[in-house]
Order: structure tokens, then sequence, then C-alpha cells
């Protein structure tokens, strides 16, 4: 059985889709089975999916976009034909949102490094609270030695939420490659970008066989 991961944050840009896609392209590259679905009506998720797949040499990976009733659906039926399935969710529209994090075997939350984002977090951890899912906190954009660990440790709070080791540098590798469909594990393996990247991925590979252990 596949395991849905569904990437949500309601503060807008704080990397839902750069980790959506960096992450996807990661494990098609490491031979996973993966397919992508862009909730999001801006449909940058998908947009990146066209160009790549008029990309010489990139790992296939099918991005969906869908929304809306049909969401649900589909992401059942992706379930029984992928092994990962990767879903990026919209900042704002609310249902759609919530649909993806009903569905999920476990919910990343990326946040970038300051009070608003780490407030805007809360409504994010309620909705996978109240729909009881597993969620990952993954810093995004930081600084080297940057200090939030009280900060951090105080937005957690109850429920089923880690604080990932692997934190995402500020990076422009993350953000150039995705312009015409590749992603920073193709482009410069072995680059700092990269390997966080492959952390990540262990990372929640680990908490997905932990989850299933747990009969989740
Ligand atoms: N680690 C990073 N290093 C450098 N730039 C980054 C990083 N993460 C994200 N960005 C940039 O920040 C901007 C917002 O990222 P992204 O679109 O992934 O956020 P989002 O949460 O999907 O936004 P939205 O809420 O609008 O869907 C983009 O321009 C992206 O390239
Ligand atoms: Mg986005």
């Amino acid at each position: 059985m596949a395991a849905i991961i569904t990437f949500a944050q309601r503060k807008g840009g704080a990397g839902k889709t750069t980790l959506a896609a960096h992450l996807a392209a990661g494990w098609a590259l490491a031979g996973r089975r993966v397919a992508a679905v862009d909730v999001d009506p801006q449909g940058s998720l998908a947009r990146w999916g066209e160009l790549r797949g008029g990309l010489a040499g990139a790992a296939p990976l099918p991005v969906a976009k869908v929304s809306g009733w049909r969401l649900a659906l589909e992401l059942e039926r992706l379930r029984r034909e992928a092994e990962l399935v990767v879903v990026d969710s919209p900042p704002h529209a609310e249902l759609d949102a919530r649909a993806a994090i009903r569905a999920a075997d476990l919910v990343v939350i990326p946040v970038q490094p300051s009070p608003m984002d780490l407030w805007a977090t809360q409504a994010t951890l309620e909705m996978a609270r109240a729909e009881r899912r597993r969620a990952l906190l993954v810093l995004n954009r930081i600084a080297p030695r940057t200090r939030l660990a009280q900060e951090i440790a105080a937005t957690l709070g109850a429920g089923d939420v880690r604080l990932a080791a692997t934190t995402l540098g500020n990076r422009t590798a993350f953000a150039s490659c995705l312009a015409y469909g590749s992603s920073v594990e193709e482009d410069e393996p072995g680059g700092a970008a990269a390997g966080e990247v492959l952390h990540l991925r262990a990372e929640i590979e680990d908490m997905l066989r932990d989850g299933a252990g747990r009969g989740a």
C-alpha cells in the first residue's frame, strides 16, 4: 500500500511546492514509483511537471492537477497505483487543503524561520490534529546558526508532531532548477541542496516505516 505525503502550510510562500517537487523528483530518481498531485489552483507543481515531461533524462514523474470533489477519489486511486504519492496543497483553499491532509499518511509542513511563519503554522497543525494525522515540521530557508529551538518547541504543542532533524538552507539551486522541470538531486548531485533533500527523504521514509509498524 502506498503512502500519501501532503505538503501543507497556511502561510503562503513557505516552500510547499519547492519541497514537494524536489522530494518527488528525488524519489523518482531513486527508482520509486512516484505520483505527484497539484491541488493548488496556482498550478505551479503541474507546470513544473509539464516542463519535466519534455526534459531528456528526467526520472519519470506524472503530475496531476486535481481539486474539488474529485480529489479524495483521485488520491485513493493513486494510492493503489504508486508507491509514493506527493501532494502539494494550496495555502488558502480550506476545503481542498483539508481533504489533502485527511488522505495523508504524513503531513509535511515547511516553516520559514520568522515569528509570523511560526504563528501561522499553528493553524496548519490544528488541521493535522483535527484529522488525526502525523505531522513533520521542516525548517526551510534557514540561515546557519539560527536559534529557534524554544519558539519551535512551543509551536509543536500536543498531537503527533515532530520537528525534522534535516533543515533546508536558503539556496538559489532550489529555485533555479525548478524553472526548467528539474531538481537539485538531478542537477547538482553531491551539492549541499541535494544532500539536504536526500536526508529529508530518508527521514520521511523512516517516519512512514514507523507509522506502518504502528498500524497508522
Ligand atoms: N530553501 C529555499 N531556498 C531558496 N529559495 C526557496 C527555498 N524554498 C523556497 N524558496 C523560494 O520561495 C518562494 C516560495 O516557495 P514555494 O512556492 O515553494 O512556497 P509555497 O509554500 O508553495 O507557496 P504558496 O503558498 O504560494 O503555494 C519561491 O520563489 C521559491 O523558489
Ligand atoms: Mg505552492
